[in-house]
């Protein structure tokens, strides 16, 4: 249409009035023309702005118009995507729909576990911590431009499945850039249907332990002498759980305070979004959560399997070096519960 009228008007610049008008007159109709010769200019030059800028969101349209079959349930249609990749081809699986995940959790919570567990099966790419690397969250155009790559499927990592993904996703710390810029980021995740699946852990002290001893051993090196945030083995984790943490027991009941507000505050501001809410006591305790899991992501029920092995097994008490003054403290608070729920293994 625009292009249309740019070689129209060029048609009639050229045509010429066969008796000449008086000299202000001709004058009247050159301006007139210039007016509207750059009038037209700029309308065409917005077109082929907008027509750039919706580029991305056209192709994945076009692809949903050419693969949806009345076999799909309707309610599922914001949810299913079908992405054009720019780095590679989808193939024989084009016409598969990926749905988009986001795991938002906080350090030490089972997240990596959890999330070995997911890249076990055929069909799901969770893709790490990407926000661990401060450029992609130093303000919330970063943050898009990394989600839309992820989600395009062109974001590269050794969980990537490519052509046949039918979930793609990543984890996301509360603290890396979520919390600050939720308001942003719930928006992003409602418009292009993203899923959250929520992982938190009920015992925050448990965690407070993992956290600590975890960055003991950022400098400690207790694995000849290489730093491991997870490991393989029940040697290696007999090893790390060998370091035994002191807690600040001064700071310990504001400490539980804030870490359970942070929780508190993602869930409200995310409860817009489509989502589920896990916690890792219960994927430890119930398998059949897994596949609970598995149904909220869409994809087809498989046995799920991870390497991992747990490092601070057993009661907590022997873990935490200053054992009494933590037990004195929690006793009669809201958070005894934390000293005395145990894993059976
Ligand atoms: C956002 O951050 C990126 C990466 O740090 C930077 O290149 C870009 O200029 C920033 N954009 C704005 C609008 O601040
Ligand atoms: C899962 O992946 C396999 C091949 O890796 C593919 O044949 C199958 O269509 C995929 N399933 C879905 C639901 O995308
Ligand atoms: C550390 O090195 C020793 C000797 O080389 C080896 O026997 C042991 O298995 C290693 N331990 C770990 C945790 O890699
Ligand atoms: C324990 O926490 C208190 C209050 O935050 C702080 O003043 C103190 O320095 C901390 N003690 C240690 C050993 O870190």
């Amino acid at each position: 249409m625009a292009e249309e009228i740019c070689l129209f008007t060029k048609d009639t610049l050229i045509i010429k009035p066969p008796k000449r008008p008086p000299a202000s007159l001709r004058m009247l109709v050159l301006i007139f023309a210039m007016v509207c010769g750059v009038y037209i200019f700029s309308v065409c030059l917005k077109q082929t702005n907008i027509h750039t800028n919706t580029k991305f969101l056209k192709v994945e349209v076009g692809n949903q118009r050419r693969c949806l079959d009345n076999s799909i349930d309707r309610s599922q249609i914001p949810y299913l995507h079908y992405p054009n990749p720019v780095s590679f081809n989808r193939n024989e699986c084009a016409c598969n729909p990926v749905r988009l995940f986001a795991i938002l959790s906080m350090q030490r919570s089972g997240s990596g576990w959890f999330e070995t567990l997911l890249n076990s099966h055929t069909n799901v790419s969770s893709n790490g911590e990407i926000f661990s690397v401060k450029e992609r969250r130093s303000n919330v155009s970063s943050i898009f431009s990394t989600l839309d790559t992820v989600y395009n499927l062109d974001l590269f990592t050794s969980a990537s499945k490519n052509h046949c993904s039918a979930a793609v996703g990543f984890k996301w710390m509360l603290n890396q850039g979520l919390i600050e810029h939720h308001k942003e980021i719930a928006e992003y995740f409602n418009e292009r249907g993203v899923s959250v699946i929520f992982l938190f852990r009920r015992n925050l002290l448990r965690r407070m332990v993992s956290v600590l001893a975890n960055s003991y051993d950022r400098y400690a090196k207790l694995l000849n002498g290489t730093h491991k945030s997870h490991v393989h083995s029940h040697e290696e984790a007999d090893t790390l759980s060998k370091y035994k943490p002191v807690i600040n027991s001064t700071s310990l009941v504001m400490d539980l305070k804030l870490m359970e507000k942070m929780v508190l505050d993602a869930l409200d501001y995310f409860s817009s979004t489509r989502h589920i809410v896990l916690y890792y006591e219960d994927l430890i305790k119930n398998p059949t959560k897994l596949r609970e899991v598995q149904e909220f992501m869409g994809v087809p029920k498989m046995e799920l399997t991870s390497r991992q092995v747990k490092i601070h097994k057993g009661s907590l008490s022997e873990h935490i070096k200053n054992w009494d003054d933590v037990n004195r403290i929690l006793r009669g608070t809201s958070y005894e519960v934390f000293l005395h729920t145990d894993y059976t293994s």
